[in-house]
């Protein structure tokens, strides 16, 4: 199905752009700087990111901010990387909800400082019934732990006899994962070059269009997300049908 025209002669935007914010580290390095300069110009991004989406119309826009692999980084980039976290959390709540966005969180919350999973709730509870787009923030995200907690939570019905294994199909086992009530990715981008998916979104994923740039996080902009959307629609999503 393709996308009717919007006012301005532009095909309409992708419905959910998914993206893997990288090259923070490498952005910094290439200027001689701390790591944690990188991180702080990613969160400038992330702004611009939010922004340009709500402007162009998306009306799901997730990042991947924190894997659940990435605990493996030396503990202070780590410490580093929550405490930006805080102060983005912290600062940004007002505009967001003043821009009528719902914030949602996805990925394993009980890893997470308590003050972290309080403002987590917050954001919840203030920006709930807003309407102008969903940011989804995948925080301590694994896309694996994701597919197995949903197993364990089907089997776990089908042994208390509450469900039988046979009516386990794709649309129920979609039920059970984080992302539920949110639509597929169309567009997923990740930057800085690399090409794979690092855990990211794997079931949710199956049909995205898959958009790998070069450019690294804190350099992505305006113009670099509207590049990514026009490729997005030069592809011819076939969903494995016929052309046309
Ligand atoms: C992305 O940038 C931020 C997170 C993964 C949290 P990186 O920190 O991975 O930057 P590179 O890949 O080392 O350049
Ligand atoms: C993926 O980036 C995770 C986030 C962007 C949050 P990484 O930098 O952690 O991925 P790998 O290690 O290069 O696969
Ligand atoms: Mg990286």
């Amino acid at each position: 199905m393709h996308p009717a025209p919007s006012n301005n002669q532009r095909p309409a935007p992708p419905r959910h752009i998914a993206i893997i914010m990288d090259g923070n580290g490498r952005w910094a390095k290439a200027r001689g700087l701390p790591r944690f300069a990188g991180h702080q110009r990613g969160a400038d991004s992330v702004r611009e990111a939010v922004q340009s989406c709500r402007e162009l119309g998306v009306s799901y826009l997730t990042l991947y901010a924190f894997s659940s692999e990435n605990w493996k980084r030396p503990a202070s980039e780590v410490d580093d990387l929550m405490g930006l976290l805080r102060v983005y959390l912290r600062r940004e709540m007002d505009e967001l909800h003043r821009n009528d966005i719902r914030v949602r969180f996805i990925g394993d919350r009980s890893r997470l400082a308590p003050d972290i999973i309080d403002l987590l709730s917050r954001y919840e509870i203030t920006t709930g019934k807003n309407t102008s787009m969903t940011l989804v923030v995948a925080l301590n995200y694994g896309s694996q732990n994701e597919i197995v907690d949903a197993c364990r939570r089907l089997a776990e019905e089908v042994e208390a006899g509450k469900r039988r294994a046979s009516e386990i199909d794709a649309t129920l086992f979609a039920s059970y994962l984080q992302t539920a009530d949110i639509p597929d990715p169309d567009l997923l981008i990740r930057t800085s070059g690399e090409q794979r998916l690092s855990n990211f979104l794997l079931w949710q994923s199956a049909y995205s269009e898959l958009v790998f740039v070069n450019t690294l996080w804190p350099d992505f902009g305006r113009k670099s997300l509207e590049d990514a959307i026009d490729e997005f629609h030069r592809r011819d999503r076939r969903y494995g049908a016929t052309e046309g």
